[in-house]
């Protein structure tokens, strides 16, 4: 089986959406619910809705995808409803949400803690396309006071945290060090590659309009950077933290190593975009193949089972 355990839940498969794919509409998040995913995770949220960056904003890339999407969403409370009205008042289900400044975080949280979501908050700390926006968790002192008071507040929240790529092994422990302070629930690695750039060969043009073109890279560049991240986190954070693996699942085995690396669930972006939920049907079977050939009765088994030499 595909069978995987994340915060004392159990999932059938521990492939789903990755934040922003496919996930910004009701009718989305239903398509997500009736597909072969082991569940799904919203578009991230804000305080107030957004139309996001003007122009064309996501693009198709030989080996991946670039966008500077800027957070177009419905807004917190769209997702609260859709989410608190499912049968288990979302339960298995994900929430994504990120705020522009302390205040708008635990705005967002507030609204979360007094409703009647049952399921798992991710706070996003690194969304890369908003001007004059940093990503939050590049500022390991900023991280820090926000989750203090993110913890004083609101300590009875399911929380995990998304994160963007780090890169130096003193970032690895630094951000590690942050995190173990706290009662995170897990950890989601990666978020896009911040601030890449591509040019289009037939008009000598960025590929992308907003930001001058500089926008988040995802796909097949991510790959070796997300199992990077995965397995450094792994090998720093608390063995209660656990870790959903996301960036560059074009295949079952993919998604394997990720899950080597000590992911429990992982999450697909740019392929989702570009094939649709028909991109788990294929994931899941792919999976399957490489559990059974390796011996493992299920995804659960294989985590964090890298080979080392
Ligand atoms: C957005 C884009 C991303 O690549 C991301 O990781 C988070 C948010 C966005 O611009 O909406």
């Amino acid at each position: 089986s595909l069978t995987t355990k994340f915060l004392g839940r159990t999932y059938a498969s521990p492939i789903m959406n990755a934040a922003g794919i496919r996930c910004t509409t009701t009718v989305e998040l239903d398509q997500l619910r009736q597909s072969s995913a082991g569940t799904f995770v919203t578009k991230t949220a804000t305080l107030n809705p957004r139309s996001g960056n003007a122009g064309k904003r996501l693009a198709a890339l030989p080996n991946g995808s670039i966008n500077s999407m800027g957070l177009p969403n419905e807004g917190i409370d769209y997702y609260l409803d859709y989410l608190t009205n499912l049968p288990d008042h979302g339960h298995d289900a994900f929430l994504s949400v990120a705020g522009f400044s302390e205040g708008d975080q635990l705005a967002v949280l507030s609204k979360i803690a007094a409703s009647d979501f049952a399921g798992i908050v991710e706070l996003n700390l690194s969304c890369p396309n908003i001007v004059g926006h940093p990503q939050l968790a590049y500022d390991f002192e900023a991280t820090d006071a926000l989750l203090a008071k993110v913890f004083a507040q609101f300590g009875q929240l399911e929380l995990g945290v998304k994160l963007p790529p780090f890169f130096d092994p003193v970032h690895f422990d630094q951000i590690a060090a942050v995190l173990n302070k706290y009662p995170i629930k897990y950890i989601n690695s990666i978020n896009s590659l911040g601030n890449g750039f591509f040019i289009n060969p037939d008009t000598d043009a960025p590929m992308i309009e907003p930001k001058s073109g500089f926008g988040g890279i995802g796909g097949g560049y991510a790959k070796p950077t997300a199992l990077a991240n995965v397995r450094a986190m792994r090998e720093r954070l608390r063995d209660d933290i656990a870790i959903i693996g996301t960036g560059g699942v074009q295949n079952g085995r993919d998604a394997y190593d990720l899950i080597l690396c000590g992911a429990s669930m992982v999450q697909v972006a740019t392929l989702l975009g570009e094939e649709g939920i028909a991109a788990f049907d294929h994931l899941n079977a792919q999976l399957q193949t490489v559990l059974t050939a390796k011996g493992y009765p299920n995804a659960e088994a294989a985590v964090g089972q890298l080979v080392t030499n």
